[in-house]
């Protein structure tokens, strides 16, 4: 499909929960959130449909996120059914990695190609800090277990804070010398939680390249890149700088997104959103091509220092 702009749209980003079991302060309240009713959440079923109607409109790749989309019960099954789809070329999970241990063998029989794991910090008491309540070594074990389960390239998503893992970055990209993983480092962005935070906590990535000038920038591939790919000399792996907000790649952006409660965003920084929950099949596809079509053509996070919407990333989909 392609958009009003241009752009070929193949990606869908599909949040299965809005719940975690973590509560990373720039994305959740230290209180959790209010469950949902179960009325106002996609089932299962739902999903898939909607996952199956998208891979007909000409979605070939899919991710799935939340929240924490390993907390969501039956997911294994769903990602069996749709990860056998002709048209599928890529099926991912994003996830923090805190129960990858007793995930990763069954996921990767179910068809799912490769996760993407978010860790912000390599030292225990900093981790506790910023999840609130999480275990550094369960994520570390989960790591382990994705990459025995053959869940590859890995790929370790890094948010930057000022002030708080700036210090850390040689350290990240340090693992990416003999290990075949790639860690990509994104901007932190003013939604939700973040919204509010001081202006110290929000740096540019360019910060990655001071702090280790022998990153090698690696050619750049076009349609659907959000990373700006570099490497160490001789490492086995890559680093990826991802700036939502110093250089918008919305020229580029390929992606539409599905929420929790069943909102179809064909852009995460605006505010439209378009209801799919209880659509029958031909309403189903009518309003995804209408979202698919009518995304916006950027944002203006940037210049802002806003956004226009107003959920945190957990109901959105990271
Ligand atoms: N800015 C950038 N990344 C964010 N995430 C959550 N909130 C933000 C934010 N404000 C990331 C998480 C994880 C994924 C779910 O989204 O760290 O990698
Ligand atoms: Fe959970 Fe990810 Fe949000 Fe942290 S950033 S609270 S792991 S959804």
């Amino acid at each position: 499909m392609i958009d009003n702009f241009g752009r070929k749209i193949n990606y869908l980003r599909v949040s299965v929960t809005d719940l975690c079991n973590l509560r990373c302060s720039y994305c959740m309240p230290e209180k959790g959130i209010e469950k949902k009713e179960h009325k106002d959440i996609m089932n299962l079923e739902e999903i898939e449909n909607i996952i199956k109607t998208a891979v007909k409109l000409g979605i070939n790749k899919v991710r799935i996120t939340g929240g924490e989309p390993l907390v969501r019960k039956g997911l294994v099954p769903m990602i069996n059914n749709i990860s056998s789809l002709d048209e599928m070329k890529e099926l991912t999970l994003t996830t923090n990695g805190t129960l990858l241990k007793d995930y990763a063998d069954s996921l990767k029989k179910a068809g799912l190609n490769r996760v993407n794991i978010s860790l912000d910090t390599l030292d225990r008491e900093k981790y506790k800090k910023i999840t609130r309540c999480g275990n550094l070594d369960d994520v570390l074990e989960g790591i382990r277990a994705a990459k025995e389960a053959k869940l590859l390239p890995i790929k370790i998503n890094v948010v930057l804070i000022g002030g708080f893992n700036d210090d850390e970055i040689a350290e990240f990209v340090n693992l990416t010398v003999k290990d075949e993983i790639e860690v990509r480092f994104i901007e932190l962005m003013p939604l939700g939680e973040a919204s509010t935070w001081p202006k110290e906590s929000f740096i540019s990535n360019e910060e990655v390249l001071n702090k280790v000038p022998r990153l090698i920038s690696m050619p750049f591939k076009g349609h659907g890149t959000v990373a700006r790919m570099y490497k160490l000399p001789d490492s086995k792996g890559k680093v990826g700088l991802i700036s939502p907000v110093s250089s918008h790649f919305c020229n580029y952006c390929n992606r539409i997104r599905v929420t929790p409660d069943g909102k179809l965003k064909s852009c995460l920084h605006s505010s439209q959103e378009i209801d799919l929950k209880g659509a029958n099949p031909r309403e189903l596809e009518r309003l995804l091509i209408e979202g698919m079509r009518g995304k916006p053509s950027r944002h203006n996070m940037g210049t802002m220092h806003s956004t226009e919407t107003h959920r945190n990333m957990n109901e959105i989909g990271g």
